[in-house]
């Protein structure tokens, strides 16, 4: 793993902006995992700006998000549907057939989870995925104790989870206690990770990743093992990396 440890969010937002139109440039029928939550604002506003006035072209990328909520349909506000449509999808001209994410009102949840692992396998892997991270180590919404060998399935969501995520819903009794996520092992075959981490919340859970044990119990130590990822942090989710004291 790769740390990169910048000064601000702006700096980490422009960073992984990079990285996704390198891939895009040399790749333009690039495949990329997408993340929600705060973290991927500023990246993918900086996307959509260089659609705007660099002609960043999206139109042969496909994507496929990491998650979404149980029970909510593609059109309540704080569904993983809408957010990734108000953020980058309505702004970008990446075609609506290549946007993929799970669907957290199918009839059948399984065949559901089963179809998705298929697409992901027919689009011929993911080349970039992007990961925010849980202030409990999770990613995507595998919380602690997640197996490593998991493909996209049905979770039950921690209550730290659920805590931290009340800010995008009314009340905490509306946040939904189930999800659809990738696996670990989904999210372990992209070709390229890279995790991005801002604030001083992050902090143990960015210096678990980096340096501690690889365990389910901290599900982004799993990282360790992938050869090819990138942890950008600012300097407050880096603070507790030991690497970096002194
Ligand atoms: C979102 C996701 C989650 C978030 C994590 C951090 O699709 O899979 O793992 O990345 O909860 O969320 P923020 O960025 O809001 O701190």
């Amino acid at each position: 793993m790769e740390l990169v440890v910048v000064d601000s969010y702006r700096e980490l937002s422009l960073w992984a902006a990079n990285r996704v139109a390198d891939l895009i440039r040399r790749k333009p029928n690039a495949v990329l995992g997408l993340a929600t939550g705060s973290t991927p604002l500023g990246l993918y506003e900086e996307l959509v700006r260089r659609h705007r006035e660099e002609g960043l072209d999206f139109s042969q990328v496909t994507t496929f998000n990491l998650d979404e909520y149980l029970g909510l349909p593609p059109d309540h506000p704080a569904s993983y549907h809408y957010f990734m449509r108000e953020n980058l999808f309505a702004h970008i001209n990446v075609r609506p057939g290549a946007v993929h994410i799970p669907s957290g009102v199918a009839a059948d949840i399984e065949q559901e989870c089963i179809r998705y692992e298929e697409a992901i396998r027919q689009a011929g892997g993911i080349d970039l995925q992007i990961l925010g991270i849980g202030r409990n180590g999770h990613i995507g919404f595998n919380e602690p104790g997640t197996p490593f060998d998991s493909r996209t399935h049905v979770v039950d969501l921690a209550e730290d989870t659920r805590r931290a995520n009340a800010r995008f819903f009314n009340s905490i009794d509306e946040v939904p206690r189930r999800a659809v996520t990738m696996g670990i092992a989904t999210i372990m075959e992209a070709r390229e990770i890279l995790l991005l981490a801002s604030g001083p919340e992050k902090a143990w859970a960015v210096a678990r990743t980096l340096e501690g044990e690889v365990t389910p119990e901290v599900p982004a130590s799993v990282l360790q093992r992938h050869p090819r990822v990138f942890v950008v942090a600012d300097r407050g989710a880096a603070a507790q990396v030991k690497k970096l004291a002194g």
